[in-house]
């Protein structure tokens, strides 16, 4: 580690004043590769990828799993790209576990076996969350780009319950498989899930270049709710469901991360210490790695964390908003997507000038948007054949 006095000294006025609104994180996402053998449409990785000769090592990570133990960090969620490609995985999951760590698998669920997943259980395995890309395999695999995938993903799932591990689905909606909603809200009660989460696209990184491939419409987004409203009173007690209205279509943006900087970060597979797994996307950013600092060092000091913390960043109409300590101003990384000032009120929010506007996009791009994915993998682009 190589922290050095003078990085103290690099502490900006506005960390400090930021330092008295937040608390300690208390889940990490750790993204422990960018490979994965889908091919996403909606990606939530980095445009730019990081290669596997760019990861942290398995040692590296074991000590940043110690530090979030000892900065008060409850649950780790080991995610990717597909964080099953490491062959060290069990390793970092026993590793967590002996610190105190609640673990959560994020995956895809397309590497799993059988043996696999009870390796995982008996190094202390807590939960598994399984993205699904629809309710059946036709409009399923043809999302991710992988052949027979829904067909071993509801076998792991199976498998999942079988071990006696909590299961959440992880449904990423739009509008080429919102009509299949109902479908996964029983899926996931057959599978014995439970939670849902009914997440829908984010529109930044890769998803940017699909948005008009995956914009919904008005009256899905209609339908949806009353789905989602119906399914959430007939199954109190078997499945939660998470729900929120997207962005594009929303009146007032969503609290993202729970505020930037206040109680989540993301690390990348080489170690950059994220606000959110989208930060890249805003240029201009400085982000501090675990391989040159702490993490209490980072989560304390790091400009990038520093930068959006709190309230006092904030110009109008953020600034003398009722809300600003509701929402925090929104979406740092979709404010800069949409206006090229991560600092500008997210246009999510009635009160952006770019409000309106941003709903006649959706609405249009909805209605006359093309069918075709540009798929993404580690070749680049691969466009819908
Ligand atoms: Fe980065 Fe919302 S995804 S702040």
């Amino acid at each position: 580690m190589t922290e050095m006095k003078d990085d103290f000294a690099l502490v900006t006025r506005a960390g400090e004043a930021a330092r008295a609104s937040y608390g300690m994180p208390l889940a990490v996402l750790a993204e422990l590769t960018h490979r994965c053998p889908l091919q996403c449409p909606y990606c939530s990785n980095p445009v730019e990828l990081e290669t596997s000769r760019a990861e942290l090592t398995t040692a590296e990570w074991c000590r940043v799993l110690g530090e979030m133990a000892e900065l008060g960090v409850l649950q780790i969620h080991f995610s990717g790209g597909e964080p099953l490609v490491r062959k060290d995985l069990e390793q970092m999951v026993a590793h967590a576990t002996e610190v105190g760590l609640y673990s959560n698998l994020i995956t895809s669920a397309v590497m799993l076996t059988r043996e696999r997943l009870s390796r995982l259980y008996d190094a202390g395995l807590s939960h598994v969350q399984i993205s699904f890309q629809g309710a059946e395999s036709m409009v399923a695999d043809r999302v991710g780009g992988f052949a027979k995938g829904h067909a071993k993903k509801l076998e792991a799932a199976r498998w999942t319950r079988e071990l006696g591990l909590p299961l959440t689905v992880n449904a990423v909606m739009h509008r080429q498989n919102l009509h299949q909603l109902a479908g996964i809200i029983e899926m996931s009660v057959e599978l014995g899930a439970d939670r849902l989460e009914v997440a829908n696209v984010q529109y930044y990184g890769w998803a940017l270049k699909n948005r008009a491939a995956l914009m919904p419409t008005r009256a899905q987004l209609e339908e949806t709710t009353r789905i989602v409203e119906e399914a959430q009173a007939r199954l109190q007690g078997v499945l939660a469901i998470d729900y929120v209205m997207p962005d594009y279509y929303a009146l007032r943006p969503k609290q993202c991360m729970g505020g930037w900087g206040r109680q989540f970060f993301n690390i990348s597979p080489s170690g950059k210490v994220l606000p959110c797994h989208a930060a890249e996307t805003i240029t201009g950013l400085d982000f501090a790695s675990v391989r040159d600092h702490s993490l209490e060092w980072i989560w304390h000091n790091a400009e990038a964390l520093n930068r959006y913390r709190g309230t006092d960043w904030m110009p109008e109409p953020c600034k003398s908003c009722d809300f600003k300590e509701v929402d925090f101003g929104g979406c740092r990384c979709q404010a800069f997507a949409l206006t090229g000032n991560a600092a500008n009120a997210d246009p999510a929010c009635v009160k952006s000038a770019l409000h309106e506007s941003l709903f006649q996009l959706a609405d249009t791009e909805a209605e006359t948007g093309s069918e075709r994915f540009l798929y993404r993998n580690f070749s680049g682009g691969v466009p819908e054949s």
